[in-house]
């Protein structure tokens, strides 16, 4: 297949552009190197220097005759989306908008979209939750992540553009990126490891879903088929608070520090924790490696940062 990742420079697209090539998939990447690295790009992947934004997107679909778009390009910081709403919807809503409706009017076959069951539904009131909760988010990358699923549904009920809506949970593994400000794992993990500060948000009792990249990059392969149709949750079921994420980096960095607390940010949710029967039922998918033996190997991977 002929697969166009957007976002493929980013730590989920560019773990599964390794993955689909390894399938023997022809893959192309769209990414404007704002957060993702061309280092990260596998070396057999034809790519564009792009924003999803870019109206000449439509051309590079006409010309390239994609079979499959995976996109993850994205504004993926909560608290940017809170600092500036309307940022966060010119990439997510925008941008998605351009791909969706260039991949419509291309002829790509299906769309698997990266979503977020951590901002979607809100604040849960069904622990673990399934794709029915209600949709409150509360920030406005929540807000714009769903409005982005609404705009590809419309596109496969007009259009019939077929699609797969995966909400992941908190994603996390080797290659996510530690400077931003998602990914409370690679932060922590590269802070510690250079004996920096840090400090826990919520006291320290924000709890999230941890999910390990190569869980992720396998639901994605199951994705590629066209049967596989819906939104699903991506994620663990099993709840965990950031003072548990502490300490078991702190074990493995060596780390001394003493804990700062402060209060949550807004539009940081409390609780989140969701159930991913539905792809499970449907596929067989299970999530395989769990905190305690993806937490090691990830602090393995910024420990070779740190000495290089
Ligand atoms: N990491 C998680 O825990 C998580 C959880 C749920 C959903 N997601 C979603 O998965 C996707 C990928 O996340 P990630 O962790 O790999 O993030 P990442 O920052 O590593 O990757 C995002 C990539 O998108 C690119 N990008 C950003 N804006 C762009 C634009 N306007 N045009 C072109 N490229 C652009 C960046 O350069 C980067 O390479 C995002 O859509 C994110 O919202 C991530």
């Amino acid at each position: 297949m002929k697969i166009c990742i957007t976002g493929g420079a980013g730590f989920i697209g560019s773990s599964i552009a390794d993955k689909y090539i390894e399938l023997g998939h022809e893959v192309v990447v769209i990414d404007n190197l704002s957060l993702g690295f061309k280092s990260n790009i596998p070396k057999e992947a034809k790519f564009y220097e792009m924003d999803i934004n870019d109206k000449n997107i439509i051309d590079v679909f006409q010309e390239e005759k994609f079979d499959v778009v995976t996109h993850f390009a994205a504004q993926m910081s909560v608290r940017h989306s809170v600092a500036s709403p309307s940022n966060d919807a010119l990439t997510n809503i925008m941008g998605g908008i351009n791909i969706f409706d260039s991949a419509s009017k291309s002829g790509v076959k299906k769309i698997i979209f990266a979503s977020s069951a951590g901002t979607v539904y809100g604040e849960q009131n069904e622990f673990p939750c399934t794709e029915t909760h209600q949709n409150l988010p509360v920030s406005p990358y929540g807000v714009s992540k769903f409005a982005e699923e609404k705009y590809l549904q419309y596109y496969h009920t007009v259009f019939g553009l077929n699609y797969t809506i995966f909400r992941y949970t908190n994603v996390y593994g080797p290659r996510q990126n530690p400077f931003g400000e998602a990914g409370v794992i690679a932060i922590f993990a590269l802070k510690m490891l250079k004996n920096e500060d840090t400090y826990l948000t919520g006291f320290g009792k924000i709890t999230r879903d941890y999910v390990f990249i190569e869980d992720v990059v396998a639901a994605n392969v199951l994705a590629l088929s066209p049967e596989i149709t819906g939104i699903f949750n991506i994620a663990t079921a099993i709840e965990t608070d950031l003072d548990y994420i502490y300490d078991s980096l702190a074990k493995l960095t060596h780390y001394n520090k003493e804990k700062v607390y402060i209060a949550e940010k807004i539009g940081e949710q409390k609780r989140s924790v969701c159930s991913s029967a539905k792809f499970q039922k449907l596929t067989g998918w299970q999530p395989k490696t769990f905190l305690p033996e993806g937490l090691p190997k990830t602090v393995e991977f910024y420990k070779s940062l740190v000495q290089k």
